[in-house]
């Protein structure tokens, strides 16, 4: 296991390139499913996530090849309709066979995921979805098994008691898009990883109207072809960047950040004072120099509200901020993993029901954690660049899931890091 090792007190400068949105292409994996013919996906970042997926659906007998840096070529010619439980249960992201194993195989299996720090992860939503399509489903031996011989297009209201489900819409997505007849999927998810894979699906014949909206109508087709797609920046990646430069008061231009994918972000920052500079379409330089934030109150919503993949980032923040910040958590409510680690480096945070009220500013020292999930190491990271004296991250494999070269691109920007093995991490 890798640990990092953190140099606090260094102002973030330069340039930085957003990679692939890592929530974008494991869907667009499982879509390659969906025919028997050569997919091409380009921009794909390097994660430990994506070449997991790659190794599940090669398992399941697709060709899958990575000829050059962030470019996978996929061709699922004969595959078996059985995801393996050994692979399945490491990664929630891989619930997102079911559709195109389903809609391709008419039948499928898959096992169930787990839970996570995070929080419960149900899959009510995939299996009201699913059922809606004709499809049925039974669980057995920790397995999900779809029979969708019978499968055709349905009306089907897909929100929770949370909202819209991201990977239950691309699940039932990709099953209708091979169904027989018409399939509107009402409260679908906005996310702009969906609307990727929704342009990915119609290069590869698709028939989808209402891309990006929270209606998407699917109209059934007999085959899909290969497609070439090229995935989006990763938005969270990008926020994560503008926060990051903020807390270290930093002067950095941020390349892949598309502003209408992160205006929830944005408008917060920019309620709080911060100077966010729109360069172009997908250009962001973030001047944190000198600046008095002022506290903020936010809370997570499913897109285009406050991404909950950015709240514990923002959390960090705001302990350098003075005065009072509030951030409540609607998607994950039990999502605040980092509080007791921010707490160890001198962060003032109480949690309060789905809230979490920040008393800042507080002066954060190095110390020695432990990242907990991808989002909350992020979370970790940016403290320990802001923090007095130096931080060694445990787990930091949880960072390398979701944040492509992450040391390489934080040592451009000046940032002190060095990764080091447990074995070399100092006693405490
Ligand atoms: C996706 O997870 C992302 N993962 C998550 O990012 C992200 O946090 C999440 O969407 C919310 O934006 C991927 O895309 C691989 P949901 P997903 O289904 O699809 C509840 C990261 O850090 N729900 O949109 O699993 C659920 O419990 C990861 O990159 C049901 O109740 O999330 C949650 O409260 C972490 N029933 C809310 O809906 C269901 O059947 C949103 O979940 C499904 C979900």
């Amino acid at each position: 296991m890798d640990a990092m090792r953190i140099k606090g007190g260094v102002r973030l400068q330069g340039e930085v390139c957003v990679s692939g949105a890592k929530n974008a292409c494991l869907p667009m994996f499982a879509a390659t499913l969906l025919t028997d013919q050569k997919c091409v996906i380009k921009n794909v970042p390097d994660l430990s996530d994506v070449r997991f997926m790659a190794e599940i659906v090669a398992s399941l007998g697709a060709k899958v090849s990575n000829p050059k840096p962030n470019v996978w070529e996929i061709e699922a010619k004969n595959i078996s309709s059985r995801a393996p439980y050994d692979l399945v249960r490491k990664m929630r992201a891989s619930i997102c066979l079911l559709g195109p194993l389903s809609a391709r195989m008419k039948r499928a299996e898959v096992s169930m995921p787990g839970g996570c720090v995070i929080g419960a992860r149900p899959i009510d939503l995939h299996i009201k979805g699913l059922k809606a399509l004709n499809c049925a489903i039974e669980t057995e031996g920790g397995y999900l098994k779809v029979d969708a011989r019978r499968m055709k297009g349905a009306n089907i209201f897909l929100g929770g008691r949370f909202g819209s489900t991201v990977t239950g819409t691309a699940n039932i997505l990709m099953a209708s898009v091979l169904a027989s007849g018409t399939t509107i999927i009402e409260n679908a998810a906005c996310e702009p990883e969906i609307a990727d894979l929704c342009k990915m699906l119609a290069k590869m014949g698709a028939i989808i109207d209402g891309i990006g909206s929270p209606t998407l109508e699917i109209t059934g087709v007999p085959k899909l072809g290969g497609a070439e797609h090229t995935v989006l920046p990763d938005r969270i990646e990008a926020g994560t960047w503008i926060i990051a430069t903020l807390a270290t008061r930093g002067k950095v231009l941020i390349k892949g950040a598309v502003k209408k994918d992160l205006g929830a972000l944005i408008d917060i920052l920019e309620s709080a004072g911060a100077n966010i500079q729109i360069k172009s379409k997908s250009d962001i330089f973030v001047d944190g120099e000198g600046l008095k934030l002022k506290p903020v109150e936010a809370v997570t919503m499913p897109h285009p509200g406050f991404p909950t993949d950015l709240q514990a980032q923002l959390t960090t923040l705001m302990t350098q901020v003075s005065g009072i910040s509030i951030i409540t958590e609607r998607i994950y409510p039990e999502r605040f993993m980092h509080v007791s680690e921010l707490g160890r480096m001198g962060a003032d945070i109480v949690r309060e029901g789905p809230s979490a009220i920040i008393r800042g500013k507080t002066p954060l020292s190095g110390a020695p954690i432990m990242a907990s999930d991808l989002r909350a190491s992020a979370a970790l990271l940016i403290a320990a660049l802001c923090a007095k004296g130096e931080t060694f991250i445990q787990r930091i494999y949880h960072l390398d899931r979701g944040y492509e070269s992450i040391d390489k691109k934080l040592a451009l920007l000046g940032a002190k890091v060095e990764r080091i093995s447990d074995s070399d991490l100092p006693s405490f």
